[in-house]
Protein backbone atom coordinates (compact mmCIF):
# COMPACT_ATOMS: atom_id res chain seq x y z
CA UNK A 1 0.00 0.00 0.00
CA UNK A 2 1.18 3.60 -0.68
CA UNK A 3 0.53 6.29 1.37
CA UNK A 4 0.70 9.93 0.23
CA UNK A 5 0.18 13.00 2.45
CA UNK A 6 -0.35 15.73 1.23
CA UNK A 7 -0.47 19.43 2.90
CA UNK A 8 -4.02 20.40 1.72
CA UNK A 9 -7.52 18.92 0.53
CA UNK A 10 -6.66 20.70 -2.93
CA UNK A 11 -3.49 18.92 -2.77
CA UNK A 12 -4.97 15.43 -2.06
CA UNK A 13 -7.45 16.00 -5.30
CA UNK A 14 -5.33 17.58 -7.35
CA UNK A 15 -2.79 14.34 -6.88
CA UNK A 16 -5.86 11.98 -6.63
CA UNK A 17 -7.32 13.26 -9.85
CA UNK A 18 -3.78 13.13 -12.01
CA UNK A 19 -3.78 9.64 -11.04
CA UNK A 20 -7.24 8.82 -12.78
CA UNK A 21 -6.51 11.25 -15.76
CA UNK A 22 -3.48 8.48 -16.69
CA UNK A 23 -5.31 5.47 -16.34
CA UNK A 24 -8.22 7.77 -18.52
CA UNK A 25 -5.16 8.99 -21.17
CA UNK A 26 -3.82 4.96 -21.63
CA UNK A 27 -7.14 3.92 -22.24
CA UNK A 28 -9.98 5.92 -23.09
CA UNK A 29 -12.45 3.41 -22.44
CA UNK A 30 -11.40 2.86 -18.83
CA UNK A 31 -14.00 1.83 -16.42
CA UNK A 32 -13.58 3.81 -13.40
CA UNK A 33 -15.18 3.39 -9.48
CA UNK A 34 -17.11 5.89 -8.42
CA UNK A 35 -17.95 7.39 -4.76
CA UNK A 36 -20.25 9.51 -3.48
CA UNK A 37 -19.84 11.99 -0.21
CA UNK A 38 -17.24 14.93 0.50
CA UNK A 39 -14.21 13.31 0.21
CA UNK A 40 -14.06 12.83 -3.45
CA UNK A 41 -15.29 16.42 -4.56
CA UNK A 42 -11.90 17.55 -5.09
CA UNK A 43 -11.33 15.12 -7.38
CA UNK A 44 -14.30 15.60 -9.45
CA UNK A 45 -13.79 19.29 -9.51
CA UNK A 46 -10.33 18.79 -10.67
CA UNK A 47 -11.01 16.45 -12.92
CA UNK A 48 -14.17 18.97 -14.58
CA UNK A 49 -11.39 21.57 -14.58
CA UNK A 50 -9.18 19.21 -16.95
CA UNK A 51 -12.26 18.48 -18.93
CA UNK A 52 -13.11 22.02 -19.59
CA UNK A 53 -9.66 23.02 -20.64
CA UNK A 54 -9.67 20.14 -23.01
CA UNK A 55 -6.90 17.85 -21.57
CA UNK A 56 -8.80 15.40 -20.64
CA UNK A 57 -11.65 13.70 -22.41
CA UNK A 58 -13.95 11.35 -20.07
CA UNK A 59 -16.78 10.84 -22.93
CA UNK A 60 -15.39 7.51 -23.79
CA UNK A 61 -15.07 6.26 -19.91
CA UNK A 62 -17.41 4.08 -18.37
CA UNK A 63 -18.17 3.77 -14.62
CA UNK A 64 -20.12 2.44 -11.97
CA UNK A 65 -21.29 3.54 -8.86
CA UNK A 66 -20.02 2.07 -4.83
CA UNK A 67 -23.52 2.01 -3.60
CA UNK A 68 -27.21 3.49 -3.52
CA UNK A 69 -29.55 4.60 -0.97
CA UNK A 70 -32.44 1.88 -0.79
CA UNK A 71 -35.58 3.13 -1.34
CA UNK A 72 -35.11 6.67 -2.74
CA UNK A 73 -36.82 7.80 -5.76
CA UNK A 74 -34.05 8.58 -8.58
CA UNK A 75 -35.02 12.14 -8.41
CA UNK A 76 -34.35 12.47 -4.49
CA UNK A 77 -31.65 15.32 -4.65
CA UNK A 78 -29.42 12.96 -2.44
CA UNK A 79 -29.91 9.36 -3.99
CA UNK A 80 -26.74 8.64 -5.43
CA UNK A 81 -28.24 8.40 -8.88
CA UNK A 82 -29.09 11.70 -8.70
CA UNK A 83 -25.25 12.93 -6.77
CA UNK A 84 -23.90 11.39 -9.60
CA UNK A 85 -25.62 12.65 -12.29
CA UNK A 86 -25.18 15.88 -10.92
CA UNK A 87 -21.58 15.60 -9.41
CA UNK A 88 -20.12 13.69 -11.47
CA UNK A 89 -21.56 12.71 -14.98
CA UNK A 90 -22.60 16.41 -16.26
CA UNK A 91 -19.41 18.00 -15.10
CA UNK A 92 -17.41 15.40 -16.43
CA UNK A 93 -18.55 15.30 -19.94
CA UNK A 94 -19.80 11.61 -19.13
CA UNK A 95 -21.90 9.87 -21.56
CA UNK A 96 -24.71 8.79 -19.05
CA UNK A 97 -25.71 5.32 -21.10
CA UNK A 98 -22.03 4.51 -19.36
CA UNK A 99 -22.36 5.17 -15.83
CA UNK A 100 -24.13 2.72 -13.63
CA UNK A 101 -25.08 3.07 -9.88
CA UNK A 102 -27.05 0.17 -8.24
CA UNK A 103 -31.01 0.82 -8.25
CA UNK A 104 -32.31 0.75 -5.09
CA UNK A 105 -35.89 1.08 -6.27
CA UNK A 106 -35.44 -2.79 -7.26
CA UNK A 107 -38.25 -5.05 -6.03
CA UNK A 108 -36.01 -8.07 -6.52
CA UNK A 109 -33.09 -7.08 -5.08
CA UNK A 110 -31.03 -10.51 -4.99
CA UNK A 111 -31.50 -10.03 -9.41
CA UNK A 112 -30.59 -6.29 -9.23
CA UNK A 113 -27.06 -6.80 -7.25
CA UNK A 114 -26.09 -10.41 -9.23
CA UNK A 115 -26.77 -8.40 -12.85
CA UNK A 116 -24.82 -5.43 -11.49
CA UNK A 117 -21.87 -7.67 -10.48
CA UNK A 118 -22.39 -9.03 -13.62
CA UNK A 119 -22.21 -5.89 -15.32
CA UNK A 120 -18.73 -5.17 -13.98
CA UNK A 121 -17.60 -8.51 -15.36
CA UNK A 122 -19.12 -7.58 -19.07
CA UNK A 123 -17.42 -4.09 -18.53
CA UNK A 124 -14.10 -5.65 -17.98
CA UNK A 125 -13.46 -4.90 -14.24
CA UNK A 126 -12.90 -1.95 -13.04
CA UNK A 127 -9.71 -0.51 -13.76
CA UNK A 128 -9.65 1.99 -10.92
CA UNK A 129 -11.86 2.17 -8.15
CA UNK A 130 -12.12 5.49 -5.95
CA UNK A 131 -13.04 5.81 -2.45
CA UNK A 132 -13.72 7.54 0.36
CA UNK A 133 -13.37 5.98 4.05
CA UNK A 134 -16.37 6.66 6.74
CA UNK A 135 -15.31 7.23 10.09
CA UNK A 136 -16.01 3.84 11.31
CA UNK A 137 -14.11 2.07 8.61
CA UNK A 138 -16.26 1.42 6.15
CA UNK A 139 -15.84 1.51 2.32
CA UNK A 140 -18.60 2.43 -0.54
CA UNK A 141 -21.46 1.16 2.49
CA UNK A 142 -19.57 -1.67 3.56
CA UNK A 143 -20.36 -1.11 7.10
CA UNK A 144 -18.12 -2.88 10.27
CA UNK A 145 -18.25 -6.97 10.47
CA UNK A 146 -18.81 -6.85 6.37
CA UNK A 147 -17.38 -9.85 5.27
CA UNK A 148 -13.94 -9.39 3.45
CA UNK A 149 -15.46 -11.68 0.45
CA UNK A 150 -18.62 -10.09 0.23
CA UNK A 151 -20.39 -8.98 -2.79
CA UNK A 152 -22.71 -6.41 -4.11
CA UNK A 153 -25.78 -6.53 -2.07
CA UNK A 154 -28.47 -4.94 0.64
CA UNK A 155 -27.08 -3.72 3.80
CA UNK A 156 -28.15 -2.19 6.74
CA UNK A 157 -26.43 1.26 7.58
CA UNK A 158 -24.68 1.80 10.87
CA UNK A 159 -26.55 4.38 13.13
CA UNK A 160 -23.13 6.05 13.12
CA UNK A 161 -23.45 6.13 9.21
CA UNK A 162 -27.22 7.56 9.17
CA UNK A 163 -25.97 10.09 11.54
CA UNK A 164 -23.11 11.25 9.78
CA UNK A 165 -24.84 11.40 6.55
CA UNK A 166 -28.02 13.22 8.07
CA UNK A 167 -25.98 16.51 6.97
CA UNK A 168 -27.51 15.79 3.19
CA UNK A 169 -30.85 15.85 4.33
CA UNK A 170 -33.71 17.76 6.75
CA UNK A 171 -33.69 15.34 9.40
CA UNK A 172 -32.52 12.18 10.27
CA UNK A 173 -34.99 10.43 9.93
CA UNK A 174 -35.35 10.88 6.14
CA UNK A 175 -31.99 8.76 6.19
CA UNK A 176 -32.68 5.21 4.89
CA UNK A 177 -32.07 2.73 6.80
CA UNK A 178 -30.46 0.17 3.64
CA UNK A 179 -28.57 0.54 0.92
CA UNK A 180 -26.90 -1.68 -1.84
CA UNK A 181 -23.28 -1.68 -1.81
CA UNK A 182 -20.33 -3.41 -3.66
CA UNK A 183 -18.63 -5.68 -1.34
CA UNK A 184 -15.72 -5.98 -0.05
CA UNK A 185 -14.81 -8.69 -2.50
CA UNK A 186 -15.85 -6.43 -5.33
CA UNK A 187 -13.51 -3.93 -4.15
CA UNK A 188 -10.74 -5.82 -4.18
CA UNK A 189 -11.34 -7.38 -7.77
CA UNK A 190 -10.42 -3.73 -9.06
CA UNK A 191 -6.78 -3.11 -10.61
CA UNK A 192 -5.88 -0.06 -8.70
CA UNK A 193 -7.50 1.24 -5.60
CA UNK A 194 -7.45 5.17 -4.72
CA UNK A 195 -8.68 5.99 -1.31
CA UNK A 196 -8.68 9.74 -0.17
CA UNK A 197 -9.54 11.24 3.39
CA UNK A 198 -9.32 14.49 4.89
CA UNK A 199 -9.88 15.86 8.45
CA UNK A 200 -9.27 14.80 11.74
CA UNK A 201 -12.49 12.91 12.28
CA UNK A 202 -11.60 10.40 9.65
CA UNK A 203 -7.66 9.82 11.04
CA UNK A 204 -8.54 6.82 13.79
CA UNK A 205 -10.53 5.22 10.82
CA UNK A 206 -7.19 5.87 8.44
CA UNK A 207 -5.15 4.35 11.08
CA UNK A 208 -6.64 0.92 11.48
CA UNK A 209 -7.14 1.12 7.79
CA UNK A 210 -3.26 1.63 7.22
CA UNK A 211 -1.40 -0.09 9.78
CA UNK A 212 -4.27 -1.89 12.02
CA UNK A 213 -4.68 -5.79 11.75
CA UNK A 214 -6.88 -6.68 8.30
CA UNK A 215 -9.97 -7.37 10.26
CA UNK A 216 -13.99 -6.88 9.31
CA UNK A 217 -14.23 -4.51 12.18
CA UNK A 218 -12.36 -1.90 9.98
CA UNK A 219 -13.46 -2.67 6.49
CA UNK A 220 -11.07 -0.46 4.56
CA UNK A 221 -7.91 -2.63 6.26
CA UNK A 222 -9.26 -4.55 3.62
CA UNK A 223 -6.68 -2.02 1.25
CA UNK A 224 -4.29 -3.88 2.69
CA UNK A 225 -4.66 -7.37 0.64
CA UNK A 226 -4.40 -5.47 -2.94
CA UNK A 227 -1.39 -5.34 -4.43
CA UNK A 228 -2.05 -2.35 -5.86
CA UNK A 229 -3.99 0.00 -3.24
CA UNK A 230 -2.77 4.44 -2.56
CA UNK A 231 -4.29 5.96 0.06
CA UNK A 232 -4.23 9.88 -0.17
CA UNK A 233 -4.10 11.97 2.76
CA UNK A 234 -4.34 15.85 4.22
CA UNK A 235 -2.21 16.12 7.54
CA UNK A 236 -4.83 15.95 9.90
CA UNK A 237 -6.26 12.65 8.57
CA UNK A 238 -3.03 11.06 8.54
CA UNK A 239 -2.47 12.38 12.11
CA UNK A 240 -2.89 9.26 13.78
CA UNK A 241 -0.04 7.21 11.54
C1 LIG B 1 -20.65 7.62 2.58
C2 LIG B 1 -20.47 6.80 1.29
C3 LIG B 1 -19.06 6.32 1.16
C4 LIG B 1 -18.18 7.47 1.57
C5 LIG B 1 -18.26 7.64 3.07
C6 LIG B 1 -17.56 8.87 3.59
O1 LIG B 1 -21.76 7.31 3.30
N1 LIG B 1 -21.36 5.71 1.05
O2 LIG B 1 -18.81 5.88 -0.16
O3 LIG B 1 -16.85 7.20 1.24
O4 LIG B 1 -19.58 7.53 3.50
O5 LIG B 1 -18.29 10.03 3.32
P1 LIG B 1 -17.66 11.47 3.26
O6 LIG B 1 -16.68 11.47 2.14
O7 LIG B 1 -18.80 12.41 3.01
O8 LIG B 1 -17.01 11.69 4.58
Amino acid sequence: MEVLILPTPEEVGRVAADRITSVVRAKPGAVLGLATGSSPQAIYAELARRVRDGSLDLALTRAFALDEYVGLPVDHPQSYAAVIARDVVGPLGMDPQRVRVPDGLSEDVERTTAEYELAIARAGGIDIQLLGIGANGHIGFNEPTSSLASRTRIKTLAPQTRADNARFFASLDEVPMHCITQGLGTILDARELLLVAQGEGKADAVAHAVEGPVSSMWPASALQLHPHATVILDEPAASRL
